[in-house]
């Protein structure tokens, strides 16, 4: 071996003893309040189990927390039974929680039993089949305490209540042995076919299951009569109650037992998978008419039966893929700061169970696998179906996962709107306030034209930048330059225009570099397409942002409005800035670092309101939007401290909130409790991913997105030979850290952690939840400035201007007529869509992984970390890695694994 690579390894190996100081694969804390079982806007059970408290003395609940779910574990222990999930019994003592991105972790102790609860819910970036299959795992792994022999016996069961929202209603179940596992199933008599009732769907069926094994009984009755039999050391008898009823008469429960016998510890754990399945997912507005759809993963299986044992069988590898993905996303969030990776870990589950990856039938009836949509329910705040603003708020998460799931989000809103249905001349806020309905909207509301129209060309173009993926610009481009003219007149001077926060008045900072961003994706867009306006719009965006450095800035930072000095905003629009490329000045960024920092002392314990107008109220996803537009890591890991101190607020009785009082952490009603807007925890990460050559028809159904290069150029054969030399010392790493994990030191820690600040005691918990009307905030202030007579003549400026621009559109559609690629009005054109029509969904990584794979992935990542660490002190180009560069994409991260990148 030369000497570099005899000083490669020598580097590789101190840097390797370094990191073990600070490697993260969990978060510090445990959060306060945590999810359960997480795949979609209906399977969403969460437990407010602060302080450490024993999740077996707390019912799980719905995300709303107004709703217990039944969903029951005991342990029976030497004869004496124990709780781990649910109440009533004696519980089982919790002495450490925490959470990853995938799954939350109770460690328990129960008699002279240690065990392991963990809730994995697959997040699956690279399997779409798996992605919008809407189970989620329990595993249980368990050894005793005193390395004697112990009698073990395990029980669970989940009861009606995940089957409706109202306990009058009658539910029947039935109990299915499929061979190679058992599931039982609830469902209410008579369903309402996409219903939903205070949140929870009243069209689903609950699902429990584990696969078979020799030690294990199932059985179907009353909650008291099964517990009984279990508390009094029976097996369950394998038989069914058919006496269908209501769910709170003599409450129905579907249980499953395992009776371990005397064990030491258990060799495999106990896996169950619960899940919450609906059929039809959604009705969308297609034509004049409305058609409806199914889950992803129908395509590939005809029954639940089939889908559900391949879940089952697929425990192990998806386990390790969600360690893989686990790692990755903390060791790149740690990469920043253990805070930041704490947000990461608290915050991806509640923005991928927003979602519902859906499929439709061509006109014979059979599955189109081209023709995928993906619809967000904007839980937490309302029922708006794509919620343009919360998808821009999630979309860093989105980005940095797999950037093709951006696509199929923003399709649908875009698909609607070159509609004949759609008759508004500016960007809609969303496609309905109903889900799953998303049945369009036309109501005429332009004050927001601004944010919408500024917020679809960015999210469109950056969706093609990071994914390759042209199709959308491409088929869209008359719609979205429509937007992009409405832009040029209004974005300077929003006058007339609300952002959708809900601030008013006119010349709003912030709204305005939205606007002008629109127009510079717009810009992209056209240099994409090969459009002969490329040069205007980037010539405008450049000169009013510009023009905008001129007039936003009071003194020395940017304030709300031009020129009024009294407050001040996040400006966290620079966000899209950054991401897009568009050029601002490095003194507007630094002077912004300054400024934040200086107001640093006064801030409340929560935070920076988002803007001081504002009584007040925090926005964590504008806050770490803010922090990615800083330069400067003291400001930027102040910003995320502050939304770390409410994430991880002890007091909390909801899900990760959006929207709470700065000082006192109150959540506020429609506060984006369980939000998928939190998907923007993801923002510092999300500007680190490549951008890709952009094809115009879209990625092959067999390529998959353009995958670039790693690390090869740079070290090249040097590194293949450091890496085999490096696997045995990752390996014997592994195995010390392995066990290094002390039980009781790590346990204990969590629990005791002491804030710097005292705690001002507001538990939430007890806050109704408000279930109608849903009013979006935007929508209440835009209602509220209507109503104030002062302000009427702002919103009749806001649409006469809208009235102006959709009068001077070209592309104003008529009925009937569809945007093309050439000229407006023209018949639409056969290429473009026939080019667009296939999505990038990749194919199962299941069978692939190796102890070798996740060593050179934990290698790629100290790498990595190396240059992230070399970075920090470095700005400004600290989130700008070069594509292809190792702190990569996930696509990067499968190839590196070795994964064959192909489609379905
Ligand atoms: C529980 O998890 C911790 C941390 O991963 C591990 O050290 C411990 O051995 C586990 N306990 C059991 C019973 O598997
Ligand atoms: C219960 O499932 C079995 C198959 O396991 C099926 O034959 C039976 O018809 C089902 N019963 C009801 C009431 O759905
Ligand atoms: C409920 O349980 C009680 C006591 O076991 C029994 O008398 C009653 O008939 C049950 N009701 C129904 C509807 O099953
Ligand atoms: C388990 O161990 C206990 C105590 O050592 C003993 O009494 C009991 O018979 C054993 N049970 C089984 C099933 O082996
Ligand atoms: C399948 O869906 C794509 C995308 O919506 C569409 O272009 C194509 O015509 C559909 N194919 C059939 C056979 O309906
Ligand atoms: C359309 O949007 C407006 C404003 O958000 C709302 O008041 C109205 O209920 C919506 N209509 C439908 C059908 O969703
Ligand atoms: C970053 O901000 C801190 C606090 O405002 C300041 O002390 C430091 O000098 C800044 N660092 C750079 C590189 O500008
Ligand atoms: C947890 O403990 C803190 C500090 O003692 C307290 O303020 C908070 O209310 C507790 N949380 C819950 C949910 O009881």
């Amino acid at each position: 071996m030369g000497s570099s690579t005899v000083s490669l390894l020598f580097f590789f190996l101190c840097f390797i003893i370094t990191t073990r100081v600070y490697g993260q694969s969990e978060s510090s804390l445990p959060a306060p309040v945590i999810p359960l079982a997480n795949k979609s806007p209906y399977l969403n059970a969460w437990v407010a189990a602060a302080n450490g408290s024993s999740p077996g003395a707390i019912s799980p609940t719905f995300w709303t927390t107004q709703r217990q779910l039944g969903w029951a574990g005991f342990v029976r222990v030497d004869g004496q039974t124990f709780q781990w999930l649910g109440k009533g019994g004696t519980a089982a003592k919790a002495l450490a929680s925490y959470v990853t991105p995938t799954r939350s972790i109770f460690t328990m102790a129960a008699g002279s039993l240690e065990f392991n609860i963990t809730f994995l819910s697959p997040i699956e970036p690279e399997d779409w089949n798996k992605q919008s299959f809407p189970f989620s795992y329990l595993y249980i792994d368990a050894k005793s305490s005193d390395s004697m022999p112990h009698t073990v016996q395990f029980y669970s069961d989940i009861s009606g209540e995940w089957a409706s929202s109202d306990n009058n209603n009658v539910v029947q179940w039935n109990t299915t042995d499929t061979g190679s596992s058992v599931f039982h199933q609830m469902q209410r008599t008579s369903m309402q076919s996409m219903v939903e009732t205070k949140e929870m769907a009243e069209d689903g069926t609950v699902y429990y299951s584990m696969a078979k094994r020799s030690d294990m009984t199932w059985q179907t009755g009353t909650d008291t009569s099964l517990r009984g039999l279990f508390t009094g050391g029976l097996l369950l008898q394998n038989i069914q109650d058919t006496n269908f009823r209501s769910i709170s008469t003599n409450r129905s429960v579907l249980a499953f037992a395992v009776d371990l016998g005397n064990i030491t510890q258990t060799s495999t754990p106990l896996v169950w998978a619960i899940g919450v399945v609906r059929d039809p997912l959604v009705r969308y507005v297609k034509g004049t008419g409305v058609e409806v759809r199914s889950s992803y993963f129908r395509a590939k299986y005809d029954s639940i039966n089939a889908a559900l044992d391949d879940f089952l069988a697929d425990f192990d590898n998806a386990k390790t893929r969600a360690l893989t993905l686990d790692n990755k996303i903390m060791s790149d969030g740690a990469a920043v700061s253990t805070q930041y990776a704490d947000l990461l870990a608290i915050s991806l589950r509640q923005t991928m169970a927003s979602i519902d990856i859906t499929i439709g039938r061509d006109d014979n009836g059979k599955w189109n696998t081209s023709d995928v949509k993906i619809f967000m329910k904007d839980i937490g705040t309302g029922r708006r179906v794509n919620a343009v603003e919360t998808l821009y708020a999630s979309f860093p998460a989105l980005l940095y996962l797999n950037s093709s799931f951006a696509g199929p989000l923003l399709e649908p809103l875009l698909e609607y709107q070159a509609s004949s249905q759609y008759r508004n001349s500016y960007a809609a806020a969303d496609l309905g306030s109903s889900y799953p309905d998303a049945l369009g909207n036309n109501t005429d509301i332009p004050e927001f034209g601004v944010e919408n129209c500024g917020d679809m060309l960015i999210m469109t173009y950056a969706h093609a930048q990071k994914s390759g993926d042209g199709s959308l610009v491409a088929r869209y481009y008359d719609l979205l330059k429509k937007w992009a003219d409405l832009l040029v007149t209004n974005a300077l001077h929003t006058n007339g225009y609300t952002s959708a926060d809900g601030q008013v008045g006119p010349d709003l900072s912030n709204l305005a570099i939205k606007g002008i961003a629109g127009i510079f994706a717009m810009s992209k867009i056209s240099e994409t397409v090969k459009k002969s306006d490329t040069v205007i719009y980037r010539n405008k965006a450049t000169q009013l942002e510009t023009d905008w450095e001129g007039i936003a800035y009071s003194s020395n930072y940017i304030t709300t409005n031009y020129g009024v000095t009294s407050s001040w905003s996040l400006i966290y629009n620079l966000y899209a800035a950054r991401l897009i490329n568009l050029p601002v000045s490095d003194q507007l960024y630094k002077n912004q670092d300054a400024f934040y920092a200086s107001q640093a002392s006064t801030a409340p314990r929560f935070g920076f309101a988002y803007d001081t107008n504002d009584n007040g109220r925090a926005k964590s996803q504008w806050t770490i939007f803010t922090a990615g537009t800083t330069t400067n890591s003291t400001t930027r890991d102040l910003l995320v401290s502050m939304v770390h101190e409410r994430a991880f607020y002890n007091a909390s009785g909801n899900p990760f909130p959006t929207t709470y009082d700065s000082v006192t952490g109150r959540s506020i009603p429609l506060n984006g409790r369980a939000s998928p807007a939190q998907g923007a925890m993801f923002s510092l990460l999300a500007l680190n991913t490549p951008n890709k050559a952009i094809t115009l028809a879209g990625p092959s159904s067999k390529g998959g997105p353009n995958v670039p290069a790693i690390v090869g150029a740079i070290i090249g054969v040097v590194v293949l030979i450091a890496i085999i030399g490096l696997a045995y010392f990752l390996w014997k790493r592994r195995q010390r850290r392995r066990s290094k994990w002390d039980y009781s030191e790590k346990g204990a820690a969590p629990f005791s952690i002491s804030r710097k600040r005292t705690s001002v005691g507001v538990l939430d918990d007890n806050q109704p939840i408000e279930v109608t009307p849903y009013i979006v905030d935007a929508e209440a202030a835009a209602i509220a400035a209507r109503q104030s007579s002062g302000t009427d003549s702002l919103y009749q400026n806001g649409y006469s201007k809208a009235r102006e621009a959709q009068n001077g559109s070209k592309t104003y559609l008529l009925p009937g007529q569809r945007p093309g690629l050439s000229a407006a009005g023209s018949s639409y054109s056969g290429t473009s869509e026939g080019g667009g029509s296939s999505y990038y969904v990749p194919s199962t990584t299941s069978g692939v992984s190796s102890e070798l794979r996740v060593e050179v992935e934990e290698l790629r990542r100290e790498m990595a970390e190396i240059r992230a660490q070399r970075l920090q002190d470095e700005p400004p180009p600290l989130y700008q890695d070069p594509p292809g560069s190792i702190t990569s994409s996930s696509t990067q991260m499968r190839e590196a694994a070795g994964v064959p990148v192909v489609g379905n």
